[in-house]
């Protein structure tokens, strides 16, 4: 019987925004699994302070100069990472950005960059990365959505912290992140190329952990009574980017602590 393994031992994978709050744990967590990763972002002076004291650092967690939102930036990416490394195996996008809140006066302009940020950078990156994927042995895709993408914001809550609340677009890209998984798993199932999305639920950052009745109401509504940590997602993806995978896809990993079972 051949054993399957969470062993990423060989495996080149790409993590979008992988220096941001839930990239950073991520991406550590494929490079001791054993991949080499390429850590996609703007600004190196950001991956140096995520990543230089730690012991894989240029050897085997490193940055590629990337902007999401430009397809020549990211094919740019892609083709030097392919030229260096002869091939990608793992394409996770991670990386989103929005602007704009309130869902009665948000300007259009605020609502096609956030679609773009949230949904359509997946998009490029997913259709900028298949010539390469085609050629690995063990091809993976993992869009990252959000418990916005699977159920609404409680605007009861949300009248007592405004400042905090999701914006329309976020979730409404999020969900299509969901579909958009779904899509490219039945069209690329036949190339033996898996895509799957990972669905975070409650996350603060390091910021939004200061307030402090905010966090407890978060932790209320999920099942086992606290707020997510970066380690408690990174699993998922190295699951999904192992063999032990091979035949999960259109699949949606919720990492919620219970938040969206009700
Ligand atoms: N934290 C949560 O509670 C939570 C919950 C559900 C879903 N999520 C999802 O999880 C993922 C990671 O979120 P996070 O909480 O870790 O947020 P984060 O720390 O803000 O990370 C987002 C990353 O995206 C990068 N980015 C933004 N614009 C970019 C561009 N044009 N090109 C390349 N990279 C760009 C950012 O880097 P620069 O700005 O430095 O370029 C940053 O590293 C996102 O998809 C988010 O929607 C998070």
């Amino acid at each position: 019987m051949n054993i399957q393994t969470f062993d990423l031992t060989g495996k080149v994978a790409l993590i979008t925004g992988g220096y941001g709050y839930l990239g950073k744990a991520t991406t550590e967590s494929l490079a001791y699994h054993g991949a080499k990763v390429f850590v996609l972002g703007r600004y190196e002076n950001k991956f140096l302070e995520a990543f230089s004291d730690n012991d894989l650092y240029g050897k085997s967690i490193i940055f590629q100069e990337c902007d999401v939102s430009k397809t020549d930036s990211i094919a740019g990416a892609f083709r030097a990472i392919f030229e260096k490394e002869r091939k990608i195996d793992v394409l996770i996008n991670n990386a989103f950005y929005v602007s704009g809140q309130d869902p009665l006066t948000m300007k259009d302009s605020d609502w096609e960059k956030g679609i773009d940020g949230t949904l359509n950078s997946v998009f490029r990156c997913i259709r900028e990365c298949i010539p390469y994927l085609e050629k690995s042995e063990s091809p993976r895709i993992i869009n990252v959505s959000s418990m916005y993408g699977v159920v609404a914001p409680d605007f009861e809550v949300y009248k007592e912290f405004p400042e905090m609340l999701n914006p329309p677009h976020y979730g409404a890209a999020k969900a299509g992140v969901v579909q958009l998984s779904k899509y490219y798993a039945s069209y690329l199932g036949e190339k033996g190329i898996t895509v799957n999305t990972v669905t975070p639920g409650p996350f603060p950052s390091k910021t939004v952990q200061e307030k402090e009745e905010f966090i407890e109401m978060l932790a209320t509504r999920t099942l086992l009574k606290r707020i997510g940590k970066p380690e408690d997602l990174a699993g998922a993806f190295v699951y999904l980017a192992s063999d032990a995978s091979g035949f999960v896809t259109g699949q949606n990993l919720i990492v919620d602590g219970g938040w969206t079972v009700g």
